[in-house]
């Protein structure tokens, strides 16, 4: 993504400066224990070594297939009354399989009363990796949905040694700029879209030494807010070149832009006053649809290119959670209609038939004949079931996931595709 020429250095420290005010002075945290410093500062010195090859330009373009392991719980920390966070013990032999980009994810899948559940959580530490080959870990925050299975049960049942399928990290959430430095990268987060951002504020802050990030975090209480206690000590580390902004919809705070839900009006008033959109390179959403909307809309109002503009919704774990579409049982009858679905997967190649009067997805269908096709949400929003329509028509539902280039590369979200065409090919390898 191309750089877009910054503000005026004048600029810059004035922003800063507004930021020392804007931070909560609540420490120690709401809850849980806490990870000391010294854990975070080594992380991104080792992050900051593995993403000169990693954040920025076409290493970031890099994708491998996605894939299932067993990942034994290490730690179960938590975070509010109401989040935890979840790390994974990486075993060398999978160091390869799970090395991330920050902003990226895994789903996770367990069965829980006899139903297989997926879910996907955003990796919430800087990607660490002291040398090739070498295990480590990989963290996620779960946050409790009021009626949420899995959620629910990973805040009060998942312990340190139990054992879970966790897929190796996903997601174009993350940097595209060739170079940080001199870059100013936005984050505006509600309630979990903090994890992806916490993962990408400490790469960029440690990756170069001139690069800005500015984070505006809304939550409704301070007993709400994630990452309490890190976000004050990356406020320590890096005074200069963090500004902490945190929202609160239900407490007064100082600053009356800083009170009360975000509207059009506040967040107008923000980029006029905090975030003028000059300054930015590039801006990251990650909330609710609506908040990631909002954004979306007042930024596409202020001329900041959509380009510029990188979005991930959360979807909710709650009990009327939409699962998509996947596992439908279809039969074909004798003689009725077909589309016949060619997909290549780890260099296999498979068909199945499909009713056209069904109008199934193509993960639906492909599903029937090969149990390991990739999917987490079959809600159009992880992109974990992409691949390229080489042939055919097909049409989708939703996409959440994909990028305009993406889409321009003939990449669908096949939980999300609807043949169209009598024939559809695709691919997921590609
Ligand atoms: S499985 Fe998540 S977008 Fe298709």
């Amino acid at each position: 993504m191309a750089a877009k020429n910054l503000g005026s250095v004048g600029r810059v420290a004035s922003a800063s400066e507004r930021i020392e005010t804007s931070g909560l002075d609540t420490r120690p945290p709401a809850s849980g224990a806490t990870r000391p410093t010294s854990d975070l500062a080594g992380a991104a010195s080792v992050a900051g070594a593995f993403l000169q090859s990693a954040v920025g330009g076409e290493h970031v373009a890099k994708r491998r297939r996605a894939r299932f392991h067993p990942l034994t719980v290490a730690e179960v920390r938590p975070l509010t009354d109401d989040a935890v966070e979840v790390t994974f013990e990486v075993p060398d032999e999978l160091a390869d399989d799970y090395s991330y980009l920050p902003g990226q994810y895994v789903a996770i899948r367990a069965t829980l009363d006899g139903k297989e559940l997926r879910r996907s959580y955003s990796i919430c530490r800087p990607p660490q990796r002291p040398s090739a080959g070498m295990g480590g870990s990989i963290s996620v925050a779960i946050k409790r949905d009021l009626g949420g299975r899995f959620s629910t049960w990973a805040n009060s049942e998942l312990k340190a040694g139990d054992t879970l399928d966790v897929m190796s990290p996903e997601g174009t959430f993350t940097s595209t700029l060739d170079d940080l430095d001199g870059k100013h990268l936005v984050g505006i987060a509600a309630g979990s879209g903090i994890t992806p951002l916490m993962a990408l504020a400490h790469t960029v802050l440690a990756r170069s030494a001139s690069a800005r990030f500015t984070l505006v975090y809304t939550n409704r209480s301070t007993r709400d807010v994630m990452f309490l206690e890190e976000l004050a000590e990356l406020k320590d580390r890096y005074p200069a070149r963090l500004a902490l902004h945190h929202v609160l919809s239900r407490e007064q705070r100082t600053a009356p832009l800083l009170s009360g839900r975000i509207d059009a009006e506040k967040l107008e008033r923000m980029l006029e006053v905090l975030i003028p959109p000059a300054t930015v390179d590039e801006w990251f959403l990650c909330g609710p649809f609506e908040l990631v909307q909002l954004a979306r809309d007042t930024l596409a109002a202020a001329s900041v290119p959509v380009k510029h503009v990188r979005y991930e919704l959360f979807t909710t774990d709650t009990a009327d959670r939409v699962e998509g579409e996947r596992g439908r049982p279809v039969v074909v009858e004798r003689g009725e209609p077909t589309v016949a679905i060619e997909f290549t997967l780890d260099g296999q190649s498979s068909t199945v038939e499909s009713p056209v009067s069904a109008n199934e997805s193509i993960l639906n269908a492909a599903l029937r004949v090969r149990p390991d096709v990739p999917f987490a949400c079959a809600g159009g929003v992880c992109g974990t079931c992409r691949a390229r329509l080489i042939t055919g028509d097909v049409a989708m539902t939703e996409n959440y996931a994909l990028e305009p280039d993406e889409l321009e590369r003939g990449y669908v979200l096949t939980c999300q595709s609807h043949p169209k065409s009598d024939r559809v090919v695709v691919d997921y390898d590609v």
